[in-house]
């Protein structure tokens, strides 16, 4: 199968969140299966600095706008990339969060599909990820018969329910050149306003979310004001669980770590990995549990929660070290946590592979309250460091996370709920590190590759 992954982000190019993993993942996987996928992707001033061909540019019209889009070339580990160019919408600071993000990324969209019919790549498979390019499915369904993309198949993937790529009704036209009547926009309307997300929806051949767990969630009492349109796709919307790289997340190879171990050897491995955590932190090495947190620093991430147990870590002797940035308020609040508990907290503002890779490896356990979590991919790279998360039990964290087996599960968003789940952890440490052992030998086992859940999209692929 030829398939287009057509998507805002994506490894080792430009990356906001999980959403860049499991876009080259998946495309590595659809390659290694002998397919031939290729990822499509905004030339960003960040990506601007990496070495590419020029392949052709032409024009895009968006109702009076007339904008050029260069195409650029890279290839990274067999995958081929096609990067959009078109300065005006680009060549910023950061990847979003513009008043103008709905224009730049229907330039997006509209350039992408075009692109790949000025090269004549026909794919089998269209492949759209989250509000930015989901509208793609609706422009090609609206070109009927003439479509270039007719005997294309289209899938969306929802990795951020939360994000609908809302737009008001006359933007289908001022922007996507689309001429719609009232029927068809109320169908992908949110709260009055066209969404590009509900359009993937409502006009793609199958849509999947990022865990089975999502997905049902999804399709209860019209989540997001989407679920009744998920429920009407019946068995053409499917959760598929994401997986890991295990190649940069081993850490019986892992470069970036201080000493490397295996399941037979973790406990001296993890205990060197401490010591040069806290060093990496600018403190002192504590005796005593060590919880980690890796996250962007927002609500959806359960930081509030965070907060507040914190005092309980420390309590009752353990320590706490956090790497992310996000809210300035969270890490004004997390700074002051160091002051107030020289040595046992510590916070790393910004974001460092090497230091993720070391709390991962020096961390006992991994804190994940999420408000809700469509998978995520942290909890599974912190087992395979045999560093127990302690999570909440939503979305994909319930699908990827056995209670009591290979990390803990507790169900209220709320101080009561995280308490809860920190001080089964702690009684583990301190009343049965046999067990305790156990579970970290569990969580390091665990099979999370990417090839059964690419089998799995490649299936749904071959069904419609
Ligand atoms: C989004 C979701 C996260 C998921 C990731 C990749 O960031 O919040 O749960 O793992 O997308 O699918």
């Amino acid at each position: 199968m030829r398939i287009a992954l057509i998507a805002s982000e994506s490894n080792p190019y430009c990356k906001s969140g999980g959403l860049a993993d499991v876009v080259y993942s998946l495309a590595k996987e659809f390659n290694a299966a002998g397919h031939e996928a290729i990822i499509i992707l905004p030339h960003y001033q960040s990506v601007q600095k990496v070495e590419t061909k020029f392949v052709c540019m032409f024009e895009v019209t968006m109702n009076w706008r007339h904008h050029t889009a260069c195409i650029y070339e890279a290839v990274s580990e067999g995958v081929k990339f096609y990067f959009i160019g078109e300065d005006y919408y680009f060549t910023r600071h950061n990847l979003y969060g513009y008043g103008d993000d709905g224009e730049r990324f229907a330039f997006f969209s509209l350039a992408a599909k075009k692109f790949l019919e000025e090269i004549d790549f026909k794919p089998d498979v269209v492949h759209v990820h989250d509000w930015q390019s989901a509208i793609i499915p609706m422009l090609i369904q609206k070109e009927g018969n003439q479509s270039y993309f007719k005997k294309a198949k289209t899938v969306l993937t929802i990795h951020n329910p939360a994000f609908a790529g809302l737009l008001d009704d006359d933007s289908l036209y001022q922007l996507f050149n689309l001429v719609t009547d009232e029927e068809e926009r109320n169908r992908i309307h949110i709260y009055d306003k066209v969404s590009t997300l509900k359009a993937g929806i409502v006009y793609s051949d199958a849509v999947t979310t990022v865990s089975p767990t999502h997905a049902k969630e999804l399709t209860q009492g019209n989540a997001y004001e989407i679920g009744d349109a998920l429920v009407e796709k019946g068995a053409r919307f499917i959760g598929v669980v994401n997986g890991v790289d295990l190649d940069e997340f081993d850490p019986s190879k892992d470069d970036k770590i201080a000493e490397t171990y295996t399941e037979k050897t973790f406990k001296k491995g993890k205990k060197a990995c401490k010591t040069a955590l806290f060093e990496s932190f600018g403190l002192q090495v504590q005796d005593g549990p060590l919880f980690v947190l890796v996250s962007r620093l927002y609500e959806q991430k359960g930081i509030p929660l965070v907060l507040e147990v914190s005092h309980r870590i420390v309590e009752r002797g353990g320590s706490l070290l956090v790497l992310g940035s996000g809210e300035f308020s969270y890490c004004q609040s997390f700074e002051e946590l160091g002051r107030r508990y020289p040595g046992k907290v510590g916070i790393y503002v910004g974001y460092s592979q090497k230091i993720a890779h070391a709390c991962y490896a020096g961390g006992d356990f991994f804190l994940m309250p999420s408000l809700f979590e469509p998978c995520g991919i942290s909890q599974m790279i912190a087992q395979r460091y045999g560093c127990l998360p302690i999570a909440r039990d939503t979305g994909g964290l319930h699908d990827t996370i056995i209670d009591h087996e290979d990390g803990f599960l507790f169900h209220d968003y709320d101080y009561g709920g995280i308490r809860f789940g920190v001080d089964e952890a702690l009684d583990l440490y301190y009343d049965d590190p046999k067990k305790m052992e156990a579970m970290q030998v569990q969580a390091m086992k665990k099979d999370h590759s990417w090839k059964k859940s690419a089998t799995q999209y490649l299936k749904l692929f071959d069904q419609i």
